[in-house]
């Protein structure tokens, strides 16, 4: 039977960014059906709900989903979408990963990192958030369970066995935050002695920035917690050439995700420039999580060489082509 995909075009340049992914999709031969279904602003504005009943229906019926960046509307009483719908599906694994393509603008040439980010917990879990009546301090709560730190740790290792990858390093701060970054690097030591067959490296996230800046190509598969995922993963993707070259992967057990790591950009939002990269690389992570190989691998290597020749990409990456010019482009190559 044919696969459906449910898919949530977004706000700013979500639309367009998504419609280009679809096509090629189409163009590689996927077969799929899709599902559409709005969140962000758009969802707002048509069903008065940033984040419509029918809409996570449609993601847990297909179990899949490929969206594009909402804008979460700035003020109060607006809790971010993404993190609602993390919750929701209890999306705990956070994969993303960054590789150099010849012909971008980035300063390496042999990244390839994988980062893979817990999701639910940690500095984000919103427990806590309290500000003083006077206003003068303000705290929060960050929480690290034994079983969240499991789990993500086996995501690591199992995506490092099944990728055929050398290395995990666990990237934590137990040095100053003893109980939560401790239990998290306790339990990734458990781990690592279950996985004998992958070299188990541990960095304090502080050096670990700076190794990443001077020695990338030294990284394979990093696990971290939820803060430290969230910056890290951008500070790779800044390795590679910036948040167009960057997806990410949202998984549970019920349901997985494929997004852009970026925003919506409203700056550039309708004027055809948008790098649709990320999106693309986003579709192909949604390829590989549904064995589709064969499919990933064209798709990833029409766009490498598109990218590589040069003369039909968008400004980020240094060329003049608009986003449906570089969507030909990779149309043509497949
Ligand atoms: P942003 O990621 O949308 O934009 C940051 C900068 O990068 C802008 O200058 C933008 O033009 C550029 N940029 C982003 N994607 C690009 C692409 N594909 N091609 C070329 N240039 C690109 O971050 P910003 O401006 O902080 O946030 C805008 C909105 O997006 C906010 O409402 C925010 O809440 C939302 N957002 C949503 C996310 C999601 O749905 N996953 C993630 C991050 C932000
Ligand atoms: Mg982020």
């Amino acid at each position: 039977s044919t696969r459906r995909i449910t898919v949530i075009p977004g706000d700013g340049i979500g639309p367009s960014i998504i419609e280009s992914a679809i096509a090629i999709m189409d163009k590689a031969g996927c077969g799929f059906e899709y599902d559409f279904a709005n969140a962000g602003l758009a969802a707002l504005e048509s069903d008065g709900s940033l984040l419509p009943e029918k809409s996570l229906q449609l993601i847990e019926q297909n179990g899949i989903a490929l969206k594009g960046p909402l804008t979460t509307p700035v003020g109060t009483g607006f809790t971010s979408i993404n993190v609602s719908m993390r919750k929701h599906f209890d999306l705990y694994a956070n994969l993303r990963p960054v590789r150099s393509f010849v012909g971008t603008k980035a300063r390496y040439e042999d990244v390839d990192i994988i980062t893979v980010r817990e999701n639910t917990e940690g500095m984000y879990s919103g427990v806590g958030q309290k500000r003083s009546e006077d206003g003068t301090s303000a705290e929060a709560m960050s929480v690290i369970t034994r079983d969240g730190a499991e789990r993500i740790v086996k995501f690591a290792y199992e995506l490092a066995r099944r990728e055929g990858r050398k290395k995990v390093t666990a990237v934590h701060k137990a040095n100053i935050m003893k109980s939560t970054s401790g239990l998290f690097l306790e339990v990734a030591r458990e781990i690592a002695k279950q996985y004998p067959d992958i070299e188990s490296e541990e960095m304090i996230v502080d050096a670990a920035c700076m190794n990443l800046v001077m020695y990338p190509e030294r990284f394979d598969v990093m696990v971290t917690t939820n803060l430290f995922g969230d910056i890290l993963s951008d500070l790779c993707a800044g390795l590679v050439g910036g948040l167009g070259m960057a997806p990410g992967a949202n998984i549970g057990e019920r349901a997985a995700i494929f997004e852009a790591v970026h925003g919506s950009a409203p700056d550039i939002a309708g004027q055809d420039i948008a790098n649709p990269t990320s999106v693309i690389l986003a579709s192909i992570q949604m390829l590989e999580y549904l064995g589709m190989e064969d499919k990933a691998a064209n798709i990833l290597n029409a766009v490498k060489d598109v990218i590589a020749s040069g003369d039909r990409t968008t400004r980020d990456l240094g060329g003049t082509a608009g986003t449906k010019e570089f969507t030909q482009a990779i149309l043509d190559r497949l």
